[in-house]
């Protein structure tokens, strides 16, 4: 038998892959608070259930959001982790850190917290796991001194994140990390200090590749595309077929509009069918890339299960050039956020606002268009019926 405290959690050291339980064991050798979480986290395990309470609101001075708090609910056992709230420190566009910033990160949270982190969590801060109450106001102003700032929570703006775009990849249709940095500035206020509905998330993606899942995980996603023409160098897709890609089953039969021909000389793409997904460029990355004149599609209301089921986001502005200082996407952004201030109840997300009020009258109050871009399919209920159409008719026969 062995005398170890944590004979549950040991289990799950086993095997050569990394271990949280590792990890916390070794905080636990200079750190309190790490020690008791692994008492209560063994306690879990044995009653099999969490001994986190629901919730709790804790922050800083000035600010609502940036600090999620826990509290244990067996603090007489474990006081280390009586109080282990999550401190969200906004990331920087694309997550590009100097070894001195993460140096200057990891030294404020051993001197304060648990020295657990998350690097980093899904909204994409570098969360520090484990601050106790009393100590927030001076990891703020330690953080602030250092020119670090908290990121969203709550019913706020979430610390807008991006993939790394044009600083590391060839597919950046617009400049990803500027436009994440734009809007952090630009809705300051909005971040720190929550005052919708719920919350909103803006993620930005270079290119529909979306390595940022914003499709499954923003209220307001900006997904890189081009208007013109899918860009061909014919030498080097000869050059891939020599080298035994099969290009007529690899990238001409699974391009989803079937808008591709290779007759084993020249590939053509009817670019007006071209949806812009992606898998031919992925393919042959070195022989097609999009094309020169790029943007951004704007799609609307991802979110997760809580209130409602879970949604993706859909499209609601097919294109839209992404150019400082990008005027047309804030009062885009505004208009959407006056709507939603208005009409949105409490807990509701943007998207489940969109389903109870119905697409055409969002889209009248925000002033768009509707266009086919917007739906997935053609309409196939003939009990829906379009009364704005109708009135033009009449208008038009009367003339
Ligand atoms: C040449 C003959 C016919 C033509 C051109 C015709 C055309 C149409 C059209 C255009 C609609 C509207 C579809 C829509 O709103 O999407 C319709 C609906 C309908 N038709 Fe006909 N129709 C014909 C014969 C008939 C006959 C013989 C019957 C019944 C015995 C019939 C029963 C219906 C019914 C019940 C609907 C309503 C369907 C619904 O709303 O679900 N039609 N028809
Ligand atoms: C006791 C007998 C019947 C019952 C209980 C019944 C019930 C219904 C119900 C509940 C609907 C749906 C209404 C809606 O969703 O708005 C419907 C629609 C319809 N029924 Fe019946 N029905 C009966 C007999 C018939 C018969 C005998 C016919 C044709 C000869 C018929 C033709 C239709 C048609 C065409 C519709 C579609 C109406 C539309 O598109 O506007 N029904 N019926
Ligand atoms: S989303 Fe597109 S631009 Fe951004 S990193 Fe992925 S492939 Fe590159
Ligand atoms: S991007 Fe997608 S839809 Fe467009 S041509 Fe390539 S495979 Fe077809």
């Amino acid at each position: 038998m062995s005398d170890s405290k944590t004979p549950l959690l040991d289990e799950l050291e086993k095997g050569p892959w990394p271990s949280f339980v590792k990890e916390i064991k070794k905080a636990a050798r200079t750190s309190r608070k790490a020690k008791d979480l692994l008492g209560q986290l063994e306690l879990s395990y044995k009653d099999k259930k969490t001994h986190w309470k629901h919730g709790g609101i804790v922050g800083v001075r000035g600010y609502g959001g940036g600090i999620i708090g826990r509290f244990s609910d067996v603090p007489e056992e474990f006081p280390g982790a009586a109080h282990f709230h999550t401190v969200r420190v906004n990331q920087p566009s694309g997550w590009f850190y100097t070894t001195d910033a993460l140096r200057q990160l990891c030294d404020i949270w051993d001197k304060y917290g648990s020295g657990l982190t998350n690097m980093h969590g899904s909204t994409g801060d570098t969360v520090f796991l484990g601050a106790g109450s009393d100590e927030l106001e001076d990891i703020f102003t330690e953080l602030s001194k250092a020119e670090w700032d908290l990121g969203g929570s709550g019913s706020d703006v979430r610390t807008p994140s991006c993939c790394v775009g044009p600083a590391r990849c060839e597919f950046a249709c617009y400049d990803t990390l500027a436009l994440t940095y734009d809007l952090t500035m630009a809705y300051q206020d909005e971040l720190h200090r929550p005052l919708f509905p719920y919350k909103w998330k803006f993620k930005m993606a270079g290119c529909p590749n979306d390595c940022v899942a914003s499709i499954a995980r923003a209220d307001f996603s900006i997904i890189g595309t081009w208007r013109d023409e899918i860009r061909i160098d014919q030498a080097a897709v000869a050059e891939y077929a020599e080298k035994g890609l099969d290009i007529q089953s690899d990238a001409i039969r699974r391009c989803p509009t079937r808008c591709m021909k290779w007759d084993g000389n020249t590939l053509k793409i009817n670019d007006h069918q071209c949806t812009r997904c992606m898998h031919c460029i992925n393919v042959m990355p070195k022989a097609l890339r999009p094309g020169t004149d790029t943007g951004a599609v704007i799609l609307i209301g991802a979110k997760a299960p809580i209130v409602q089921g879970a949604i993706l986001s859909s499209v609601l502005v097919p294109f839209m050039k992404i150019e400082p200082p990008y005027e047309e996407l804030k009062d885009l952004i505004e208009k959407i956020w006056e709507f939603w201030d208005e009409h949105g109840v409490a807990r509701e997300r943007i998207g489940e606002l969109i389903q109870r009020v119905g697409l055409g009258n969002f889209l009248e109050a925000i002033d768009i268009e509707p266009s086919p871009q917007m739906i997935t399919q053609p309409r196939d209920n003939p009990y829906i019926f379009y009364e704005e159409y109708y009135a033009e008719e009449k208008e038009g026969g009367e003339a």
